[in-house]
């Protein structure tokens, strides 16, 4: 009897364990091995996914909004980075790994960004609801997760911002090859670690940057990367991006390694539902518009991208992306871009009565990384 009791108090230790989880984690770089996990498990996709963060490590918690609006140029990124600089060199200077950073685009396409630096950071998880938290202590950005829904609040007086992002999830998280579940690889690419726990959201951003109002309406979006190698060990170029076509949410990798091998992940969901998620190499092809292929820092920036989906039973998207404003200043390795989208949904051949045009809004980024 003792030792049934004994062993069901256990269980419930373990249980209780399993449903929060708490990380904390110090700005310092760790002079230490880092432990990447690129195999999924039933740990909820925010959990960190690279402990401790040495000079070669780098994690983001990435969300951004894109304005549902074809006519505005609003959008708006937050990242929350455990990251050393040398491992992702994109990145500020600085002896702390914590930065707090926010990006927008205001309507008429005037740019203004700011970041701030945590002296800690708290990461929480659950297991009920997959909800979680991270709070970047001492900057003023913080996120919950309540079921499906995110709310980025940023009281940051300091650099200017303060107000609060809402993203009401619409389509289900996946992984690089598929939906999430246990055993699939979580690499996109050689060592770069990449979970999309919201591939699409009906969101509201209501913040104001330095005294003024900045609301809009859109499609939100969250995935966060990692890696326990720097970015540029493995990556020579890639395009991401993602936004919403009528009634579907698309989300694109296409990332070429250093060794000229090609890995993409393709996602397209509709109601709610998945109904492509793979990472095959015939799943996606995205090609620039108005630039060459494969790209190298000195090639030119593209006009915009035509994207390729095969979407299974002989049936394909066929999308051309337009880039319509920058979200970066002009840099030969990165370009992010607000754009947007036209798509045909091509049938098996002499089927024509299935061919529907599209329309729709993207943020999209490229990284050039060698010569
Ligand atoms: C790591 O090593 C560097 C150089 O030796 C040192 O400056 C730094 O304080 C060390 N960091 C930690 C967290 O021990
Ligand atoms: C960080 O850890 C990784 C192992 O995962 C190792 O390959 C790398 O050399 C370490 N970096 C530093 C700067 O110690
Ligand atoms: C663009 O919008 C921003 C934010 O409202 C404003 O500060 C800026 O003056 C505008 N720029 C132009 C050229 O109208
Ligand atoms: C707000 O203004 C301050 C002072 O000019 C500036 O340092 C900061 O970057 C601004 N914030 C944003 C988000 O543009
Ligand atoms: C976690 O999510 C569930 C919904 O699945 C919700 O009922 C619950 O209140 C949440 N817990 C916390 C601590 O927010
Ligand atoms: C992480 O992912 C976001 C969006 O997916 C992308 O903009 C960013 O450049 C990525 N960073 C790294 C270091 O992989
Ligand atoms: C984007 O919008 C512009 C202006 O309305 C239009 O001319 C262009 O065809 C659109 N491009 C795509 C790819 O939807």
């Amino acid at each position: 009897m003792r030792r049934i009791l004994f062993l069901l108090g256990l269980q419930a230790l373990a249980s209780a364990s399993q449903q929060r989880q708490v990380f904390q984690i110090p700005s310092a770089i760790q002079n230490k091995t880092s432990i990447a996990q690129f195999t999924s498990t039933s740990t909820p996709l925010d959990a960190p996914k690279v402990h401790p963060i040495n000079a070669s490590a780098f994690e983001w918690w990435y969300f951004n909004v894109v304005s549902s609006d074809p006519d505005s140029l609003a959008s708006v990124i937050v990242t929350f980075f455990t990251s050393s600089q040398r491992a992702f060199p994109v990145l500020d200077p600085s002896d702390s790994v914590l930065a707090a950073r926010i990006w927008v685009s205001f309507p008429n396409g005037t740019l203004a960004q700011a970041e701030a630096f945590a002296s800690s950071a708290t990461v929480t998880t659950a297991s009920e609801g997959a909800n979680s938290s991270g709070d970047w202590h001492g900057t003023g950005f913080r996120w919950t997760k309540v079921s499906s829904t995110y709310t980025i609040e940023i009281d940051a007086l300091s650099v200017g911002v303060k107000g609060s992002i809402v993203m009401q999830s619409t389509a289900p998280a996946h992984l690089p090859c598929g939906a999430v579940v246990e055993g699939e690889t979580l690499q996109v690419g050689p060592h770069i670690g990449w979970a999309n726990g919201v591939p699409d959201a009906a969101s509201i951003v209501n913040l104001e940057i330095n005294g003024t109002a900045f609301t809009f309406e859109g499609s939100g979006y969250h995935d966060k990367n990692w890696s326990d190698q720097p970015f540029t060990t493995h990556v020579a170029s890639w395009y991401w991006g993602h936004g919403r076509l009528g009634p579907y949410s698309l989300v694109w990798f296409d990332l070429l390694d250093v060794n000229g091998v090609e890995h993409v992940s393709a996602y397209v969901a509709k109601d709610n539902q998945i109904v492509t998620a793979s990472c095959a190499p015939q799943s996606i092809f995205v090609r620039p518009i108005g630039s060459s292929y494969p790209p190298v820092m000195s090639t030119p920036n593209p006009t915009g991208y035509h994207i390729s989906l095969d979407l299974g039973d002989e049936t394909r998207m066929e999308v051309d992306v337009n880039v319509l404003g920058d979200l970066s200043e002009p840099n030969p390795a990165y370009a992010g871009f607000v754009g947007n989208m036209s798509a045909w949904i091509v049938g098996p051949p002499g089927t024509r009565e299935n061919r529907a045009e599209l329309h729709g809004v993207a943020l999209f980024d490229q990284f050039k990384l060698i010569e």
